[in-house]
């Protein structure tokens, strides 16, 4: 049994095959937190408690006992007001104007299977793997009832929760914060990993300890950002890739967010993740209630690449939806990179052929074909085919390309507008702004009110109409600037502070929709790259543009940054001209191959300027490519150095998950002159097994490649990369 309830004590433990999470409530009605971490079987923990008379810690009304505070107790989810001063799951205003919400146990329930969120991405469960465990909390003035959810997934160690608040009262409760979940570890010392980052340089990797006192997470961007991630990670002080206690906190939502951690008076540490409380008011007239957001928690003992590999099996589990999620995917060209805006349909039709005859399945029309879509500027919301410029219709371009045999994709950018369009003269109140106000563009466009169901159903008749029209076997979602002027024309005043979720809301509704009406189309996600790679986005997409910068020594970060919460196999990643256009860096064609193959892979330049002996490259790169797939989908992912500090070379591999075969990708970054020898040892191969090297035809026992290592030839050059393929043999 993954969760085990003991009524006489209202001890509540849940297990996952390594770890345990356990929890209690007192006869007073507080939910403790006792315990996440390493399995510790049925052992009661409540004597580990600390109780101790704190000062200036107060007493909760009615208890006369100096050391039980509210202040200093490690609690399943806080209320507010009511004397715990640390930060709080909880703000509230209440129908008497009072901030407070004081909460205690009414139950606990377990439920068969996996809950789900309405509206909300969630993880699902497939397998019979989960166990929900529902506590019901309520405030006894109020009646705001809160519903922790537990889904415990035993075989892959995660945990996920969120919370329902209903408001089972008289008087109107307003929300000003709402967390999915805390989670008040009460002992050790933690480092917070964390994955900042800008507009083509996303999620790179800080690690600090905690220190006391808050550090937040946040965006407040209307999109989980560029530059904070909604994942985070408590490690213990000496956790290696390979080894050490570490734990994980990743919300499943696409919104504004905010991860919190305080270091608490009495050291110990509180995580509080959710919807960000920036402008956030949520009301809940009597009967009425607000989901949160799932977080999906997961922990081990084996260091930070086995934490990433639980994130990963899970993600592609039980998050994402899309039956691609298995699939090898298509390799793709895409013409962004190749042209802009600049084509017509037989530049287009010239780029694919091109490509055909290299062996690329699919072409990718990107921005530009659609209304008077000339540059950026403009054009946004008109989705009619711009035929002029295309030369021909739609259909008649999918026609040719079809008839190569090549599949067809189209981008798209359904969250926005641009002024002078036709959309928007007909409907000026469709996006976010104030009255009185001239919105703030960003890259010439306004943001539509996704939280409106006239705006939702007219993207949705546009965009189902393109699919079931069109022979189109791809779409890629863009989302090109972050929102402001955050108000609704069809909230009251009171309600504007729902909006932004209104707004996530409503996107998730149409791509639902969407992607259930067209289950065989591959989404891609973006947003300026990976301003919205979350898993939230993923329960949609099982792939998504992971940065606009296609730089392939930047994207070692990037990729080695998402990497510790995302599968490879979800982020795009193209191979681009070079020099490249973001950075002007040269680097040669292998290695920009060698990177991009570490993700969805795909090319993104023009074909036509390459070399006879470029060309052949390519046709190697895709044969590759395609023996590198199945690793990618169901294959096990390690880390071998640490990009964001290596000086001389970055390095990583896949391995099948019957470990039968490996890939090793290595990069140098900066060839040195009499170097030292580039070795590395390798991970998660079967230590009897034996493997051919396929460069060298040697055969290494797994022992010997994990400890041993390789050595490689000296590599000399700028930015040389080799892939080396191991294959298990017999002899
Ligand atoms: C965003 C995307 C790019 C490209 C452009 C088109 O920046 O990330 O890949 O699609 O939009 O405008």
């Amino acid at each position: 049994m993954s969760i085990q309830i003991i009524p006489a004590k209202n001890l509540f433990t849940l297990h996952t095959a390594h770890t345990s999470y356990q929890m209690w409530a007192d006869e007073r009605g507080i939910l403790h937190h006792l315990y996440y971490g390493p399995a510790i079987g049925d052992d009661d923990l409540r004597p580990t408690e600390f109780y101790s008379d704190c000062g200036f810690s107060p007493n909760p009304a009615g208890v006369e006992v100096r050391d039980y505070s509210l202040d200093t107790m490690s609690q399943e989810y806080t209320g507010c007001g009511v004397g715990d001063y640390r930060i709080s799951c909880l703000s509230v205003s209440n129908g008497d104007g009072s901030p407070l919400a004081d909460l205690r146990f009414v139950e606990a329930k377990l439920v068969p299977g996996k809950y789900s969120l309405p509206g909300l991405p969630a993880a699902f469960d497939e397998d019979g793997d989960c166990q929900t465990l529902r506590v019901v909390l309520k405030d006894p003035v109020t009646a705001l009832t809160v519903t922790l959810l537990y889904g415990v997934y035993e075989k892959a160690d995660v945990i996920t929760r969120a919370a329902i608040l209903e408001n089972g009262g008289t008087g109107t409760i307003r929300l000003h914060k709402a967390a999915s979940a805390c989670l008040d570890l009460p002992f050790g010392e933690w480092e917070l990993i964390h994955f900042h980052g800008r507009h083509c340089m996303e999620r790179q990797p800080q690690r600090a300890p905690l220190s006391f006192g808050i550090q937040t997470l946040r965006s407040a961007r209307g999109a989980s950002s560029h530059h904070h991630n909604p994942f985070a990670i408590l490690a213990a002080p000496h956790t290696t890739e390979d080894a050490g206690d570490c734990l994980g906190a990743m919300l499943v939502y696409s919104g504004n967010f905010k991860i919190e951690c305080e270091v608490s008076q009495l050291h110990s540490t509180r995580l509080i993740a959710g919807i960000s409380d920036d402008d956030f008011c949520w009301t809940l007239a009597p009967g009425e209630s607000f989901t949160t957001p799932e977080v999906l928690f997961s922990y081990t003992t084996g260091g930070l690449g086995e934490l990433s590999r639980q994130y990963h099996r899970f993600l592609q589990h039980s998050i994402i939806r899309s039956p691609w999620k298995n699939r090898p995917r298509p390799i793709l060209i895409n013409n962004w990179e190749a042209t802009y805006m600049d084509f017509d349909g037989e530049r287009i039709y010239n780029i694919t052929r091109q490509a055909h005859e290299l062996g690329v399945e699919m072409m990718v029309l990107d921005d530009g074909w659609f209304g008077e879509r000339a540059d950026d500027t403009s054009g946004l919301g008109d989705w009619w085919v711009n035929e002029e410029k295309l030369g021909c219709s739609l259909s008649d371009l999918i026609g040719r390309i079809r008839a190569l045999g090549m599949r067809f994709g189209i981008w798209i950018e359904p969250e926005m507008v641009c002024r002078g369009t036709r959309l928007y003269a007909e409907h000026p109140d469709w996006v976010l702004a104030a009255p009185g106000r001239t919105p703030a563009t960003g890259r010439s466009q306004l943001v539509l009110d996704m939280g409106r169901k006239d705006v939702v159903d007219c993207l949705y008749g546009i965009f189902s109409a393109l699919l079931r029209d069109n022979d189109i076997s791809y779409i890629k979602w863009d989302m090109n600037r972050n929102i402001t002027d955050l108000y609704s024309h069809v909230l009251p005043a009171g309600r504007q502070g729902e909006a932004a979720h209104r707004y996530m809301l409503g996107l998730y509704d149409l791509l639902d929709r969407l992607t259930r009406e067209f289950p065989e189309v591959l989404f891609e996600g973006c947003s300026g790259g990976g301003g919205r790679f979350d898993a939230g986005m993923l329960q949609y997409f099982p792939q998504i543009w992971c940065s606009d910068d296609t730089d392939p020594i930047h994207r070692l970060k990037i990729q080695y940054g998402t990497s510790f919460g995302y599968p490879p196999c979800t982020m795009g990643s193209h191979v681009s001209a070079s020099p490249n256009h973001q950075s002007g860096r040269h680097t040669p064609l292998n290695t920009r191959a060698v990177v991009a193959m570490a993700g969805a892979f795909g090319y993104e330049l023009d074909l036509g300027l390459l070399s006879e002996e470029e060309k052949a490259q390519i046709r190697t790169q895709i044969d590759t490519c395609r023996k590198l797939q199945p690793l990618l989908l169901d294959g096990r992912y390690d880390r071998l150095t640490d990009a964001m500090t290596d000086t001389c070379f970055t390095a990583w591999q896949l391995t099948a998950s019957d470990a039968s075969r490996a890939a090793v990708s290595l990069v140098v970054l900066n060839p040195q002159a009499n170097p030292w020898p580039i070795h590395i040892t390798l991970k998660g191969l079967d230590p009897d097994a034996h493997y051919r090297d396929s460069r060298t035809g040697k055969v290494f026992t797994g022992a010997a490649l994990c400890h041993a290592g390789l050595t490689l030839p000296i590599l000399s050059g700028d930015y040389t990369a080799v892939q080396i393929l191991l294959e298990r043999t017999d002899t």
